[in-house]
């Protein structure tokens, strides 16, 4: 795959995030296990993206524009993802010997089981066991994807990647937390707490995707409270949040938001067997209260994952658990891409 070049630093891909409240780029350079990553964040204009569809390609992309100049990035190459309930996602097994263009029948014929009428496909040779290959295959229909690649190819720019972002997210659990630690546990399960929405995955043996939810909770709820009990509008109160500087007098609306979000990752959790590791990702995650009564959470073993823990020496991302989705669309850039 060729390379993007700014500023004299090569990156293959960049990973771009479409969240309600924010888009996050990611971009790596180096190589597995010793790379180093830059991140930067903009605003999503209020409306823009609701429930992972695109209200306003035309705001969207003025965003996106915004954002790269402050990114001081000139991608050629995107990985993105789509979000929310109507992606499906299956993992076959296929003959590892078969040709690149075998590969390609076989996916093919899979996807057209899943999902008939148009439709876009991604697929992704997970790992090798035995003379089989794992392949994971992503299927949504066009209208979803559309609108991604149109707002960047009017910016000149590719998207490589069409991803399912809880699919990036594993990616990424899987290289910052590491497989060791994932092995050492019966099952895990991922929480990432963004501004609209709450999304829930068991992972399987192979730490791949196997169970996903979305439910419409997130961050946004407490600042709409805080705004409601104080008069301050949402920008203020939202400040005051991310700023933990909430007052003694509001703290019981940021606990019985938090108690609420419990009450939905215990939901969510109900009828799975064995979870013992909850991994816990997302903007809204970064609030301290919430961290801390997830801590305990159940007896689970609860981690909130380090991205600095795979990134060289002296790079550094802040707030690092809102860019785990974009770093686990930007580490496409380590495999093969077959579109
Ligand atoms: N330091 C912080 N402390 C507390 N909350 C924070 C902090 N930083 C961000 N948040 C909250 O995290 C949420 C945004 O998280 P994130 O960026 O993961 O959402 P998103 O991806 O834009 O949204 P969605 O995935 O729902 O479309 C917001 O509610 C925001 O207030
Ligand atoms: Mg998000």
């Amino acid at each position: 795959m060729a390379g993007m070049k700014t500023k004299g630093i090569t990156y293959s891909l960049v990973g771009v995030d479409l969240g309600s409240q924010s888009i996050k780029a990611v971009a790596i350079s180096g190589r597995r296990g010793k790379y180093t990553t830059q991140a930067y964040d903009i605003p999503t204009p209020a409306g823009v993206i609701e429930d992972g569809q695109i209200k306003d390609l035309g705001k969207l992309e003025l965003t996106l524009r915004e954002l790269f100049k402050s990114f001081n990035v000139k991608p050629k190459f995107v990985a993105t993802s789509v979000s929310g309930t109507r992606p499906t996602t299956k993992i076959i097994e296929l003959d590892a010997k078969l040709s690149d263009s075998a590969l390609q029948k076989a996916v093919e014929e899979e996807v057209d089981n899943i999902l008939s009428g148009d439709r876009i496909y991604d697929y992704e040779i997970l790992q090798q066991e035995g003379d089989k290959n794992k392949v994971l295959i992503s299927v949504v229909s066009s209208d979803l994807v559309n609108d991604r690649v149109a707002t960047f190819s009017n910016m000149n720019v590719q998207v490589k990647v069409m991803d399912v972002s809880i699919h990036a997210l594993a990616r990424a659990v899987r290289d910052v937390v590491g497989e060791s630690v994932l092995k050492a546990s019966k099952h895990v399960a991922l929480l990432d707490i963004g501004a609209q929405s709450l999304s829930f995955a068991v992972l399987d043996e192979d730490f791949e995707v196997s169970y996903h939810r979305v439910v419409p909770s997130g961050g946004n709820q407490l600042t709409e409270n805080l705004s409601m009990a104080t008069g301050m509008d949402l920008e203020s109160a939202e400040k005051m949040k991310i700023e933990d500087r909430i007052p003694e007098a509001n703290k019981p609306i940021e606990d019985a938001y938090v108690n609420s979000v419990i009450r939905n990752a215990e939901r969510l959790m109900m009828g799975q067997r064995d979870i013992d590791t909850v991994i816990v990702t997302g903007g809204g995650a970064l609030l301290k209260r919430l961290q801390t009564q997830l801590r305990s959470f159940q007896q689970k073993k609860v981690i909130f994952p380090d991205m600095s823990k795979v990134m060289k020496p002296g790079s550094k991302v802040e707030d690092g658990l809102k860019y785990m989705t974009a770093l686990g669309l930007a580490l496409r850039s380590f495999e093969p891409c077959p579109i």
